[in-house]
């Protein structure tokens, strides 16, 4: 699926006289099977933005489109079954008596078969390595265990796009690199990921392309080295160890990821003997 945002406006709260719009006609696209990273520093309009993508919130003006269609006129359960969002701290949001019954809450809604909702619930928690979870009650589980179990709820749905907010805020490094493995493993099968995150190293290694928010608008938008090397100072520290080098080191290119950045250092020194 390819989702357009098209001079999106958000005004909270229009009419008090205190009206700030958080989103200033932001344009861009999530093309099928990317993944798109959103950074940006605090109250610059991440998580408004991303509760544009099923229309959770209505923009002020301009519009969403899915597969170039108008996301207004589609019902409204289609597109939130089509576009899974993953609030930020969602593990607020847990409810049910068991941690099965609460991931097979949004598949049960879709009028499915039991034994694919079963499966589907399965699925989803074997993929956040949370399956032996599934008889637990919600409030009985750690932070973290609950933050992969609400993650799960809405991949049960199978979403075209699924959209994370801040998804990794707070996760040991273990279950940080675990949930990025699964931004990929989605990627491979051929779902679009919008990750937000305020980790830009995490972006480095899993983004296709990234889009900086600025007070509300887009700063820029594109391909990660287009991104982080025009602005090395909020870059990624593989970005920031290169710039720096750069004077000193000409030919290192313009690496992003952990791994490339480490093979042209790795080579530079190796031609030098
Ligand atoms: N429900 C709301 N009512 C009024 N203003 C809001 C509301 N939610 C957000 N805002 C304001 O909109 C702006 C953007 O907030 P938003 O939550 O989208 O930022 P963010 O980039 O996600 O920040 P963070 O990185 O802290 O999560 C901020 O100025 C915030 O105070
Ligand atoms: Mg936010």
């Amino acid at each position: 699926m390819r989702l357009e945002l098209r001079d999106v406006w958000h005004v909270y709260a229009p009419g008090n006289g205190f009206e700030l719009p958080a989103l200033r006609g932001v344009s861009l696209t999530v093309e099928d099977g990317e993944v798109l990273g959103v950074v940006g520093g605090t109250g610059s309009g991440k998580s408004t933005l991303v509760q544009h993508m099923n229309l959770l919130l209505a923009p002020t003006s301009g519009a969403v489109f899915v597969d170039g269609v108008d996301a207004g006129t589609l019902r409204k359960s289609e597109l939130r079954r089509r576009v899974g969002l993953v609030f930020q701290f969602p593990e607020q949001g847990l409810f049910a008596p068991t941690v099965e019954e609460d991931v097979s809450y949004a598949p049960r809604q879709l009028g499915l078969a039991g034994d694919e909702v079963r499966g589907r619930v399965r699925g989803a928690l074997e993929s956040l390595d949370a399956a032996h979870l599934a008889r637990r009650a919600p409030y009985t589980l750690s932070g973290g265990e609950k933050r992969r179990v609400a993650i799960a709820g809405v991949l049960a749905m199978s979403p075209e796009v699924l959209v994370l907010d801040e998804p990794t805020a707070g996760l040991d490094p273990v279950s940080r690199e675990r949930l990025l493995e699964l931004v990929t493993g989605l990627r491979s099968a051929g779902t679009s990921v919008v990750l937000v995150s305020h980790d830009l190293d995490e972006v480095a290694e899993v983004a296709d392309r990234v889009c900086v928010l600025e007070e509300g608008r887009v700063r820029s938008i594109g391909d990660p080295a287009e991104v982080f090397y025009a602005d090395p100072e909020v870059a990624p520290a593989t970005v920031r160890v290169v710039a720096a080098l750069g004077n000193i080191c000409p030919g290192l290119g313009r690496p992003v990821r952990f791994g490339t950045t480490l093979q042209a250092l790795r080579g530079l020194l190796e031609a030098r003997g």
